[in-house]
């Protein structure tokens, strides 16, 4: 399996060549890659790999344990234990038909970007109106582009979509503590495309919702619980608070693979707790007092009145008019 390693960017375009289950739950795990839609793929790559087990035909036992490791590299996207099954569920038929079982869920993710950037920039449209939709304004929060999925994007693809149709006026970029996805990846990816944007720091979104900053705010989500709950990269939370209180809509974009209806509300989602390094430590430069305690939750929890809709490459699904997924 071969990836472009998330970590060394945008200081380096370094690829990693993954031969074992042991390396691709290694490279999910410190983020080399990342991105609900991505880890789903990734994780079906590695069942291929296990499958492959380099020409020798696998015990049983080794691939439950395979299957088993790479579905809980980690525990909040719903598309890693979605993607590793689906890949499982092959086993029986041999490596090839892993190997093809994950190649189609790259292609369906790959698909339902296209559909999603378009779906998503004409309801943003529609919801702004007439006097800003020449030059839309959009918040973002993390890196949910191509780097995330497998090509496109989600809520980055709307973004896409509005700047290929001459539509958008710039992004503002949070940068997305503590691991910098948003300063590190999306402005990467933004700068790559010739997309305006302004990084700001995490902080600052609510307040430049209020001073009228932005049109829309759009992000991505891990997962998409039945009672409308989303949960995504910590600091959605307080952009939604702050959209709501302005009455900036903020408009959630994921796949079918993130939406999961067997889980009831945010509540029931197992939030990654990711340790106190990441918090007292900026890279490698300590930015604590020596011994300073930390909380790291991964993600957080917006709940569903405070979201206006959610796109996916099927249906918009309409919060703000009391429909729910
Ligand atoms: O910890 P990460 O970088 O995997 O978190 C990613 C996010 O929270 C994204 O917003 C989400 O996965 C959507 S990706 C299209």
């Amino acid at each position: 399996v071969v990836l472009l390693d998330q970590t060394a960017l945008p200081v380096e375009e370094r690829f990693l060549r993954l031969t074992t289950v042991a390396e691709v739950v290694d490279a999910i795990g410190r983020l080399a890659v990342r991105g609900a839609p991505a880890l789903g793929v990734a994780g079906a790559y590695g069942v291929a790999l296990a499958a492959h087990a380099h020409g020798e035909i696998p015990d049983a036992a080794t691939l439950e344990a395979a299957v088993q490791a790479l579905r809980t590299a980690r525990p909040t996207a719903v598309n890693l234990a979605r993607g590793v099954d689906r890949a499982a569920a092959r086993l029986a038929d041999g490596a090839a038909a892993v190997l093809a079982e994950a190649r189609a869920l790259a292609e369906e993710e790959a698909t339902a970007s296209v559909a999603m950037g378009r779906r998503g920039a004409s309801l943003i449209l529609s919801l702004v109106g007439a006097s800003r939709a020449s030059a839309v304004r959009l918040l973002t929060h993390c890196n949910t582009g191509a780097l995330a999925t497998v090509e496109g994007g989600t809520a980055l693809a709307v973004a896409f979509t509005l700047h290929e149709q001459g539509r958008l006026g710039g992004m503002l970029v949070a940068e997305t503590r503590p691991l910098l996805q948003g300063a590190r990846l999306t402005a990467w990816e933004l700068a790559r495309r010739g997309v305006p944007y302004r990084l700001i720091v995490d902080g600052a979104g609510p307040y430049l919702l209020a001073r009228g900053e932005a049109d829309a705010v759009i992000v991505g989500a891990d997962r998409v619980c039945a009672n409308g709950d989303v949960v995504n990269k910590v600091g959605t939370y307080a952009h939604a608070l702050g959209a709501a209180r302005v009455g900036v809509p903020f408009v959630v974009v994921a796949p079918e693979t993130t939406v999961d209806l067997s889980t009831p509300d945010g509540a029931a989602v197992e939030i990654e707790d990711r340790g106190a390094d990441e918090v007292v430590r900026f890279g490698r430069v300590p930015v604590a007092a020596a011994g300073a305690a930390a909380a790291n939750p991964a993600f957080d929890v917006t709940p569903a009145d405070l979201v206006t809709a959610l796109v996916t490459e099927r249906r918009v699904v309409r919060y703000d008019k009391g429909e729910r997924p």
